[in-house]
């Protein structure tokens, strides 16, 4: 077997159990060795999502019915959180493109495709019009937030234009890209995680800080976030400029992870001690390199593929564990420089095994 072959295998052995024994719940995290269960605490978390969309994934992987089972009882328990307007924010792409999107584009469920497009419509209620961003989180005082995560919300919104032919929502997804790329992608690559705008005139105020460091550092699951949705901004819309930006922001990334044994520091530019790895976000970086690697021509794609297979070999050696004493998978995620450091995430499950289904040559097209 070769490498994927063998992560995929004990991918399958591992989620075979939990898709049974964490049946009931939307796991954040675990606790000694248990996953828990988000939305007892919070049912609009924004990772809720993650847990119903690493079944589909390995549905659309191994064709198992209890992955699709466990996928489809997760979405109905996420319903609660579709169907309260309070505590709705930008994450409805990660929370329903995902998960119910994906289970729609395989399977063609009528069902699923009425949670991605409610999300598709939330999400463009966010949209600043003149300002030309979605914005991020609620609350007062932060009308003008934008975060650089969102890039990875707007495939909601590319894929809803597929999907009814109005081209409102691809508009507004292009529109905030393109904002994003002006003001959050710096000149080296690396990101700003919160831009502050003016709400009224979207003009460019200031850079705040996120989960990172500062606001002129360098969060490193923010830089993925850039790199992944940029390259699928590029895949739906064949702007040149996108492509070339998630292939900056890539190029940024390899540096960084290279000097580090390709684990990813929660922070490229965090102080030397403590030293803070996320795990995180080298998963979902690799995820984003694949994608590159399929746009790019053929001549381009060896630094992104190989990139990817050594954060991926490198994850599974130094931070996976395989054991059935621990329901998550990988280790040594990090929610925030200042908080939740080196613990198991669901979205670290989730993008390693998305890296692994990409080397195994499945159909990456229908996931976001
Ligand atoms: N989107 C929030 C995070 O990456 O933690």
């Amino acid at each position: 077997m070769n490498f994927a072959e063998e992560c995929w295998s004990k991918l399958d052995t591992k989620l075979s159990r939990t898709a049974v024994s964490s049946y009931d719940k939307l796991p954040y995290t675990t606790q000694n060795g248990v996953h828990n269960d988000m939305m007892k605490k919070n049912k609009s978390w924004w990772t809720n999502g993650f847990w119903p969309a690493l079944m589909v994934l390995m549905y659309a992987g191994t064709k198992k019915e209890q992955y699709l089972k466990t996928a489809r009882h997760g979405m109905e328990l996420l319903d609660s959180a579709l169907y309260t307007y309070n505590g709705l924010h930008h994450d409805v792409g990660f929370m329903w493109n995902i998960s119910a999107g994906a289970d729609y584009r395989i399977t063609g469920d009528q069902e699923e495709r009425n949670r991605f497009m409610i999300a598709a419509n939330h999400m463009m209620g966010r949209f600043n019009c003149d300002g030309e961003f979605f914005r991020a989180w609620n609350g007062d005082n932060t009308e003008g937030w934008a975060i650089i995560d969102c890039m990875m919300n707007i495939p909601l919104l590319y894929r809803a234009t597929e999907e009814t032919g109005d081209p409102r929502f691809a508009m507004a997804a292009i529109k905030h890209a393109d904002k994003t790329m002006k003001y959050h992608v710096r000149p080296d690559g690396s990101c700003n995680h919160i831009n502050e705008y003016n709400h009224i005139t979207g003009e460019f105020i200031k850079a705040h800080t996120g989960q990172g460091v500062a606001p002129n550092s360098s969060w490193s699951r923010g830089q993925a976030w850039g790199l992944y949705g940029f390259a699928l901004s590029y895949r739906y819309t064949k702007k040149p400029e996108y492509l070339a930006t998630a292939k900056r922001i890539a190029h940024y990334f390899i540096a960084n992870v290279q000097s580090t044994g390709w684990l990813s520091l929660c922070d490229f530019r965090q102080p030397s001690e403590p030293v803070i790895y996320d795990s995180t976000a080298a998963a979902c970086a690799a995820c984003g390199l694949l994608e590159i690697e399929r746009l790019v021509p053929e001549c381009e794609r060896k630094i992104y593929y190989d990139a990817a297979v050594n954060i991926l070999k490198t994850l599974n050696e130094r931070c996976c564990d395989w054991s059935h004493d621990e329901d998550s998978i990988l280790q040594l995620g990090t929610g925030a420089y200042n908080s939740e450091i080196h613990i198991p995430i669901i979205y670290g499950d989730y993008f390693f095994a998305e890296g692994i289904y990409r080397l195994m040559g499945f159909d990456a097209g229908m996931l976001w």
